[in-house]
C-alpha cells in the first residue's frame, strides 16, 4: 500500500538515516519529517534527499498538539515513525524536566492526535515508537536484555524514554491503536552529534585534544551501525506485529576504554600518526552520575521472526565511520562551531 508517513526528529541522528532509507526506497510513500531543529537537529544532514518530489519538512514541536492535529488534518497520515526526542544522557542529567515534556509530554501528544484522527478506521495504520534499551536497566557481567525484561530505568533519559514506552503500551491496550515498539543499542555512524561518546572522540583525536573518558573506562556498550538500526526499523514497520516490541541490537559488547583504543588505533593508521600516539590523549575524567555499567541485547526475536541481522562488523564500520568523518570535515566544523543553525533560514526561510 502506499503510505503517508509523518517521521519525527527526522533531522537528528538516526531520524535522518531513516528519513533518507524510506525517501530513497519507496517513492511512491509521501514522508513528512518534522522536527523542532533543537541543538540536535541538523538539516545539513538531509541535503541529498531534499529536493525529492516525495519529502517534505516542516519545522514545529511535538508538544504542540494544535499543531500536531492541524498537520495530521493536512497530511492525512496513514503511519508515525517516532524518532523525536532528547536523546543525551548528561544533558538529562542537568536538565531533565526538558527530557520529560519533549519524550512523554511530546509523545503522549502524537499518540492522541493519532488516536483522534485513525479511531473511525484502524485498518492499515501504525504508530511505531523508536526506543532504547536504557530502559531495561543496567546489566552486570552475565546475562541480556530480552523483550521480557523488567523495565528499571536509572537515569532521567531512561525514565523518560521508559515512561513514553508505557504511554504507547496502554494506547494499545486501552483505545486499540495500532502501536510497534522497537529498542535499540548504542548506534554509532555518520551524522552523529559530537557529544556521544564516538563521534566526540573523532572529533578529538582529529584537533589533537583530551579524549574524556568517564571513571575507568570499564563500562559496556553494544553497538550497532546506525543504518543497520534503520534497515531492521523497515524490516518491522512492513512486517512487523501491531502490539509487539522488538528489540534490536548487534551482539557487540565493548568497553569504553577498549573502544577508545581502537579508534585511535584505527585513526593513527588513516592520518599516518606514528602508532601509540593518539592513545597519549586518552584522560580518565570524574565518572557520570549513576553511570549504568554494561547494556546487551537480545535480539533472538528479531532475527527468528522476521530475519533481520546486522550486516557489518564493528570494525568495519568504525573503519567507514571515521573515514565518513574525515571525508566530510565541513559538517564536523559547522556543528561544533554551531553554524549548521543557519541551515535552515538560508536554505527554507527564503522559500
Ligand atoms: P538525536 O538527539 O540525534 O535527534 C533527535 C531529533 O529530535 C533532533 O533532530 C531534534 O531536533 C528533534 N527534536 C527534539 N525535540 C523535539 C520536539 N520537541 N519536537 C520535534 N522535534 C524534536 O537523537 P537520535 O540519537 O537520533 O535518537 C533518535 C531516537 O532513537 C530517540 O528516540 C532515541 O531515544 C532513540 N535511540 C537512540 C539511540 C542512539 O544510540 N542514539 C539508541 C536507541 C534508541
Ligand atoms: P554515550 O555516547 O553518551 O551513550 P549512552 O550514555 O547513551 O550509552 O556514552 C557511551 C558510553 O561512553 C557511556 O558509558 C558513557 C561513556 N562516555 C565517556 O566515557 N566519555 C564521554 O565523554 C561520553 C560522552 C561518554
Amino acid at each position: 500500500m502506499n503510505h503517508t508517513i509523518l517521521i519525527t526528529g527526522g533531522a537528528g541522528f538516526i531520524g535522518s538515516h531513516l528519513t533518507r532509507l524510506f525517501v530513497t526506497k519507496y517513492p511512491d510513500y509521501k514522508i513528512v519529517n518534522l522536527d523542532k531543529l533543537t541543538y540536535a537537529g541538523n538539516l545539513e544532514n538531509l541535503k541529498d534527499v531534499e529536493n525529492k518530489p516525495n519529502y517534505k519538512f516542516v519545522k514545529g514541536d511535538i508538544t504542540d498538539i494544535e499543531f500536531v492535529k492541524k498537520l495530521f488534518e493536512e497530511y492525512k497520515f496513514t503511519g508515525v515513525l517516532h524518532c523525536a526526542a532528547e536523546s543525551h544522557v548528561d544533558r538529562s542529567i542537568s536538565d531533565p524536566l526538558a527530557f520529560v515534556k519533549t519524550n512523554v509530554l511530546g509523545t503522549v501528544t502524537l499518540l492522541q492526535t493519532a488516536k483522534d484522527f485513525w479511531e473511525d478506521e484502524l485498518q492499515g495504520k501504525l504508530f511505531y515508537h523508536i526506543s532504547t534499551d536504557e530502559v531495561y536497566g543496567s546489566l552486570g557481567e552475565e546475562g541480556f536484555f530480552t523483550e521480557e525484561t523488567s523495565y528499571d530505568p536509572r537515569s532521567p533519559y531512561s525514565a523518560s524514554k521508559a515512561s513514553s514506552d508505557h504511554f504507547v503500551r496502554a494506547f494499545y491496550h486501552t483505545y486499540k491503536l495500532p502501536v510497534i515498539i522497537s529498542n535499540c543499542s548504542n548506534n554509532y555512524g555518520p551524522y552523529h552529534f559530537p557529544e556521544k561518546l564516538i563521534p566526540l572522540c573523532i572529533n578529538n583525536i582529529l584537533n589533537q585534544k583530551p579524549l574524556p573518558i568517564y571513571g575507568k573506562g570499564e563500562n559496556v556498550r553494544d553497538w550497532l551501525f546506525v543504518e543497520d538500526h534503520v534497515k531492521a526499523i523497515d524490516v518491522i514497520f512492513h512486517k512487523g506485529k501491531a502490539g509487539e516490541t522488538y528489540n534490536i541490537g548487534g551482539h557487540n559488547e565493548w568497553k569504553n576504554i577498549d573502544i577508545i583504543k581502537e579508534l585511535c588505533k584505527q585513526m593513527d593508521e588513516k592520518l599516518g600518526r606514528e602508532k601509540g600516539e593518539s592513545e597519549k590523549l586518552i584522560t580518565f575524567v570524574k565518572d557520570r552520575a549513576g553511570h549504568d555499567m554494561r547494556y546487551a541485547i537480545d535480539a533472538t526475536k528479531l532475527k527468528e521472526e522476521l530475519g533481520w541481522k546486522p550486516s557489518l562488523q564493528f570494525e568495519e564500520g568504525l573503519s567507514k565511520t571515521i573515514d565518513w568523518y574525515l571525508n566530510n570535515k565541513e559538517w564536523l566544523q559547522h556543528v561544533t562551531t554551531g553554524n549548521y543553525q543557519n541551515y535552515y533560514e538560508t536554505q527554507y526561510d527564503k522559500r
